[in-house]
């Protein structure tokens, strides 16, 4: 009597357990964060156990943008959205294909099946998609002035283009990097746009001295870094002391090969004096 009612128990047990319950979501795949401009499949895969599939639907913060009904003419329909570029053609029963992302793909997403009549039972499961702006340029670099000697107080500004990352500045004279000390002085800041993205900015202010100047030339570097993507990228400034004079040409010898030498470090000379003027 006993035995026979703990069966019926385990029966009911066993029914519930994979009866009208079963239909599940068994993985979300939702690549994040996306590169701007990137395509990506969004996977649902699901266990329909007995029942069938009356539908598929991906919905963003809310609103739905696809969805994939057996019965319908034609079985798969989606609705543009801001941020939202299906490509259908490799948008599937358990996935959707999203083309060009941008800033406003990001946001929540969830998928949701639903059984056929009478259960019309329904499972679903949400993730976020995250969306990353790299910089489409390097730094800029921008010195105030453009003439600079010895003894000139100078000011030159770093700039990142925009990105929604941190991102690092750091700058370099002839080679050495540069912290903040007695010597030169560095302003960090950053700007913050509407769309949220924001530029980075570095200001080094120092006095030039005769340390500065190797061959009347001053080269400085700015290094912008990105932790997550590993990322590098620099720009460079040549400023030349417009007070430099290149020492005097020596005349050594007569013979043919001193000659050519002469008029080659000649040239060098003249167009050294023609371009001193000049930042590039
Ligand atoms: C450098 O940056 C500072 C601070 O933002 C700004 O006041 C200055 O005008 C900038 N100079 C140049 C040459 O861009
Ligand atoms: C570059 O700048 C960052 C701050 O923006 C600083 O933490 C880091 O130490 C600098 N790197 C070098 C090599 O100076």
């Amino acid at each position: 009597m006993i035995t026979s009612y703990l069966f019926v128990i385990i029966v009911q047990i066993i029914l519930c357990g994979t009866g009208s319950n079963a239909l599940r979501i068994t993985l979300l795949d939702i690549p994040s964060p996306l590169v701007m401009g990137e395509s990506a499949e969004l996977t649902c895969n699901y266990d329909l156990d007995d029942h069938t599939l009356y539908s598929f639907k991906w919905y963003k913060d809310g609103f739905e943008f696809y969805r994939y009904v057996p019965r319908d003419y034609p079985q798969i329909q989606y609705l543009k959205i801001a941020g939202i570029n299906v490509d259908v053609r490799k948008s599937t029963k358990k996935s959707v294909f999203l083309h060009s992302v941008n800033l406003a793909t990001r946001g929540k997403y969830r998928c949701e099946i639903s059984a056929e009549a009478p259960s019309f039972i329904t499972a679903a499961k949400e993730g976020f998609l995250d969306i990353n702006v790299l910089p489409t340029q390097g730094p800029k670099i921008v010195a105030e002035q453009s003439l600079y000697t010895v003894g000139d107080e100078i000011v030159v500004n770093c700039t990142s283009d925009r990105s929604n990352l941190e991102i690092y500045l750091n700058f370099t004279i002839n080679g050495e990097p540069i912290s903040n000390s007695i010597d030169y002085e560095l302003t960090f800041w950053t700007q913050l746009h509407a769309d949220s993205l924001k530029t980075a900015g570095l200001s080094l202010r120092f006095i030039l001295t005769t340390k500065h100047f190797h061959g009347g030339k001053l080269k400085l570097k700015c290094i912008s870094t990105m932790s997550r993507y590993n990322l590098a990228n620099e720009a460079n400034l040549l400023l030349t002391d417009y007070n430099y004079r290149p020492e005097p040409i020596q005349f050594i010898s007569s013979e043919s090969q001193g000659m050519e030498q002469f008029y080659e470090s000649f040239i060098e000379t003249v167009y050294k004096q023609t371009s001193k003027h000049f930042i590039r």
